[in-house]
């Protein structure tokens, strides 16, 4: 169908604007983290957009921004289409919001044509997908499932900000975190399209893909206690320096995911993001060392597995140096398959348009896979160059976007040939 404007770049050129300032909460990079002024400025701005794509839109319990494109019958279930809107620090631009975009863009080619379907359409922009400010991620779309604790409430970001402090700073009530709940039957399927984030459609010359499952992941803290000191009169050995232990636990994790008997099964990957001496300075042996351990793989057994052998050797260096430690579970996502039946609607779609529909897993975590408790999903990947993401480098072209979004529009049209009520496969 023509739009009459040009889908998939404009979510692309969409995506470019919401690159900097107000957008970003710095002039020099992109970081757009959950209930910041930058969350708040790019939702007026998708607010106005969604509008004016031809959906109502609202802010619903959780932070998220939802647009409603009504079917032909008010009420009527809806698919929903989107991702999230947050950022990592300086990242890129498309992580999330090409998949917001690209929903807003996909509902006006409908809402230009004046065509109304047997289901509603919603595009959705989730408030927090990287867990870039707050250690928990996905709470937004556990929230929309219905599978958020409300505990969630007592996390603090970097600057000790509860996220109930933060929700009430954005206007929003933090007793009412769990009423962004969708009913049953109310949502019928989910959509998510999104940059790879990986090299394999560029190796393969595809524009896109079609994901079969999301890995599995574990998030976790790690803390070596030791003992505070001075760092000219101190003797080595009469030190109880948590950073050396930090160092060893870090190598250990590399080594359980690279060489031990695990590394290679079922994609395993670890990862220390984040590593915090304190109090932090040249002059202190730090008395405590805390980092992040970051564990994924397609199954959660593999996963688990290396969990349990590198918190052995973290306790075993720990035991090794006289230090205390903790090791805390801060989330646990299992590994998530696509719906089988809206995958294969999909991979048609992505046939429609020269094909092939290359079936892939994401290493990457997404809301697709929380939204998994709550109906079907399926989601679209986009190349991207280089493979490269979390990282302002981050980059799409025109005519692969132009590509996703005509997909994307084959698959509402071909769910909408099922019939009122769509038949979404076993899943
Ligand atoms: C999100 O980008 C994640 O995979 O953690
Ligand atoms: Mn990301
Ligand atoms: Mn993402």
């Amino acid at each position: 169908m023509t739009q009459g404007f040009e889908i998939g770049a404009r979510a692309k050129a969409r995506c470019d604007l919401m690159g900097a300032a107000p957008f970003s909460e710095a002039d020099d990079m992109l970081v757009r983290r959950f209930l910041t002024s930058a969350h708040k400025a790019a939702l007026d701005t998708l607010k106005f957009w969604m509008e004016e794509a031809g959906m109502s839109a609202r802010l619903d319990a959780a932070g998220n921004l939802v647009g409603r494109y009504e079917g032909a019958t008010p009420g009527a279930p809806a698919l929903l289409i989107g991702s999230h809107i947050d950022s990592v620090r300086n990242g890129g631009r498309y992580d999330g919001a090409l998949g917001v975009m690209l929903a807003i863009d996909v509902i006006e080619a409908f809402h230009r044509q004046g065509r109304r379907l047997h289901f509603a359409i919603e595009a959705i922009a989730f408030g927090d997908e990287e867990g870039s400010r707050f250690p928990a991620s996905m709470a937004c779309s556990r929230a929309v499932a219905g599978t958020v604790d409300p505990k969630v409430m007592e996390m603090t970001d970097a600057e000790g900000t509860s996220l109930a402090q933060a929700f009430a700073a954005f206007g929003l009530d933090p007793t009412r975190l769990t009423e962004a709940a969708r009913k049953p039957g109310e949502v019928f399927a989910f959509l998510e399209a999104h940059i790879e984030q990986g090299p394999v459609l560029e190796a393969e010359g595809l524009a896109l893909g079609v994901v079969s499952a999301i890995a599995a992941q574990k998030r976790l803290m790690v803390r070596f206690k030791g003992m505070a000191g001075h760092a000219g009169t101190t003797p080595m050995g009469l030190r109880k320096d948590p950073g050396p232990a930090a160092a060893e636990a870090v190598l250990a994790l590399e080594r359980v995911c690279r060489e031990g008997p695990l590394a290679g099964t079922d994609g395993l990957v670890g990862t220390v993001g984040r590593l915090t001496a304190l109090p932090g300075a040249f002059n202190v042996i730090p008395g405590a060392v805390e980092f992040s351990m970051d564990i994924r793989a397609e199954t959660s057994a593999t996963r688990d597995a290396a969990v349990e052998a590198v918190t052995a050797e973290i306790e075993a260096i720990a035991a090794r140096r006289g230090l205390a430690v903790s090791v805390t579970l801060m989330q646990a996502l299992a590994e998530s398959p696509c719906d089988t039946g809206l995958t294969d609607l999909l991979s048609a779609a992505v046939a429609d348009q020269g094909g092939p529909a290359r079936r892939l897993p994401s290493g990457a975590g997404h809301d697709a896979m929380v939204i998994a408790d709550l109906c079907p999903t399926a989601m679209l990947f986009i190349r991207c160059e280089g493979g490269i993401s979390h990282n302002p480098a981050e980059a799409v072209t025109d005519s692969d976007c132009a590509l996703a979004a005509q997909a994307m529009v084959g698959f509402v049209e071909r769910l909408a040939a099922q019939g009122p009520r769509p038949s979404t496969g076993s899943g």
